[in-house]
């Protein structure tokens, strides 16, 4: 018998996640009514998640399994991403979040990417790219012997097809674009985004190498290289770069960079291919027509009187990991190249939202070396039984293709599923939809006005901080209004010393608490980790530098940050795009 399908069965859901669901996530018919309610949508990608199970095991208990997925799901423990809520079971079928594709050095190449895009967009997947590839502005073409345009003129015609796609009401498309420090026009790069008015359905990031950040610290000149030919075709002081990198970041939060060594020293995949390019937020390290599907578990549900469920949260990851390897099997691929390679590698991203309500319910303030110390045991914990969970199901299911010649084919070795496990997505919306903190961030407030349609209208607490106000006898509206035009609780006196040291959020914290977090994920995290640097509108280009250096020598992939005030238009996090 179905499970009830009323909006009420699922008592944990919130009113703002329903508004999200209801925007865009719910099967509508033409005139935009809703086909269907929250448990139906939950139940519908139960079910087709589920279903792959029968190509393994023709006895397979796909009811069963499919009411593990929608109680997982209804319960907000765990979610996947996006694309996996909205497109499971529906025409389109396009699961993943996270796209990288390759642009090559032809006109043909250039604009098979751009057609690609669109495919993708559409689907509301996300798409990185490295453009390291095309030669330089000005450089010769010898078809007709005139002069090639250069990376940043055809990023432009990338960033207006996405413009011009919307992703057909779904969501907005987003792309990552990354250049090789070492490219002939990394300057041009550095600079692209400065005006704030092209690039905008950009993120990007300059790839560092190894090589680079040494030359930095040396004080040293570097090799500019040509892709076309390989040649080099000039040299820059690094630090001088390096600097001008820094001071953009500054200025409004971009340039971003990421460790290009480092995303191909835990490349599971060398044999087939170099990493070059991440998804559009960083997190997701991808080959060439690679595509990852993300999920998060919800840290704060697994917190019980006052400790942490390790026996639930083991069994929600061994639930995880099956569920996204299913996803790998019902989704519908957008182009046959990704089919083929995402089955090839079949890379799946388990990571945590909920990480700062966890710290909340534990009284652990997010900046301590406690709170450090804990996140690292925790990501641990889901990694080791992550890929505990991914060495069972190959056991049934068999090793990813590409296995052999991986990092995991070493002798005596256990057959892997999935190439990679986990990932420290963003979660923007997920992060709604279960009414939790995002991702390994600390609260972005405990309280704020929610803004619709113009007006002020609302102020939103924070449901911890609503329920700790309650029970300890300090919650009044005025009290959360106040602190919603403060902007923190720190030194607001009314309310008490010990919950003002948990209820931190994230410009109560140094740039360093950040950088540690991040690397504390970081750590136990096979791809990488999705976070925001935030800076206090005062800090010094010298704060950034220092928060560069610092994420490069606590072993990050890359690093974004964010000087509260610096950009025109100042979304809430870069996690809130939607
Ligand atoms: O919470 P949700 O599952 O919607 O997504 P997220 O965790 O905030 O973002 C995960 C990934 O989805 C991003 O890194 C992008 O690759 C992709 N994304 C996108 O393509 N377009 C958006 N508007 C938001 C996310």
């Amino acid at each position: 018998m179905k499970k009830e399908t009323s909006p009420a069965s699922i008592p944990d859901l919130s009113k703002n996640a329903l508004t999200v669901l209801e925007k865009r996530y719910l099967r509508r018919d033409v005139k935009g009514k809703s086909l269907e309610t929250p448990a139906d949508m939950f139940r519908r990608v139960a079910e087709t998640i589920a279903a792959p199970d029968a190509v393994f095991d023709k006895k397979a208990d796909l009811k069963s399994l499919a009411d593990t997925f929608y109680d997982m799901m209804t319960s907000f423990e765990f979610l996947p991403n996006s694309p996996t809520l909205m497109n499971a079971g529906r025409e389109l079928g396009q699961l993943s979040a996270c796209f990288v594709l390759p642009v090559g050095d032809s006109m043909e190449e250039i604009f098979d990417a751009v057609k690609y895009t669109a495919l993708i967009h559409k689907s509301g997947g996300g798409t990185g790219f490295s453009f390291s590839r095309l030669r330089p502005a000005n450089d010769v073409v010898s078809s007709t012997t005139g002069i090639s345009s250069g990376p940043l003129s055809f990023m432009r015609v990338f960033d207006m097809a996405t413009e011009t796609i919307k992703q057909g009401g779904t969501r907005r498309g987003a792309n990552m674009g990354i250049l090789r420090i070492d490219h002939p026009d990394v300057m041009n790069f550095i600079m692209c985004k400065a005006d704030q008015k092209h690039l905008n359905n950009f993120n990007i990031s300059v790839g560092l190498t190894e090589k680079f950040m040494q030359a930095v610290e040396n004080d040293e000149e570097y090799d500019l290289l040509n892709p076309r030919d390989g040649k080099q075709c000039g040299t820059l002081n690094a630090r001088k770069v390096f600097q001008r990198i820094v001071k953009q970041a500054w200025e409004n939060g971009e340039p971003g960079i990421i460790f290009l060594d480092r995303l191909n020293r835990d490349n599971p995949t060398p044999h087939i291919g170099e990493i070059e390019s991440t998804n559009p937020c960083g997190e997701q390290p991808l080959l060439p027509y690679e595509s990852c599907n993300l999920g998060s578990l919800n840290l704060g549900k697994f917190v019980k009187d006052g400790s942490i469920d390790w026996k639930k949260m083991k069994e929600t990851v061994v639930n995880a990991v099956h569920f996204l390897d299913n996803v790998i099997e019902a989704n519908n691929y957008p182009l046959q190249q990704i089919h083929d390679m995402t089955h090839a590698n079949r890379k799946i991203g388990l990571g945590v939202m909920g990480w700062a309500d966890m710290l909340i319910l534990l009284g652990i303030p997010y900046s301590s070396p406690e709170a450090v110390k804990l996140g690292k045991k925790v990501m641990k914990f889901i990694n080791e039984e992550g890929h505990l969970a991914s060495q069972e199901l190959a056991k049934k299911r068999g090793s990813f293709p590409n296995y052999k010649g991986s990092i995991f084919d070493k002798k005596g070795a256990t057959p892997m599923r999935n190439a990679t496990v986990t990932t420290i997505a963003p979660t923007g919306t997920i992060s709604i939809i279960a009414n939790s903190s995002s991702g390994v961030e600390p609260l972005f407030a405990v309280s704020y006005i929610r803004t619709v349609m113009d007006k002020n209208v609302m102020v939103e607490v924070n449901p911890y901080f609503e329920q700790v106000a309650k029970e300890r006898g300090f919650y009044s509206e005025e009290l959360m209004k106040k602190i919603a035009e403060h902007g923190t609780v720190a030194d607001i006196p009314e309310i008490p010393l010990d919950v003002r040291n948990v209820f931190v959020t994230a410009h109560d914290i140094t740039p360093n608490d950040h950088i540690q977090m991040q690397s504390a994920f970081q750590l136990y995290t096979d791809n990488a980790v999705s976070k925001t640097v935030n800076f206090p509108n005062t800090a010094t280009i010298e704060d950034v530098e220092n928060a560069y250096m610092l994420a490069y020598q606590t072993g990050c992939k890359g690093v974004t940050i964010y000087r509260d005030g610096s950009r025109d238009e100042q979304v809430l996090s870069t996690s809130k795009k939607e």
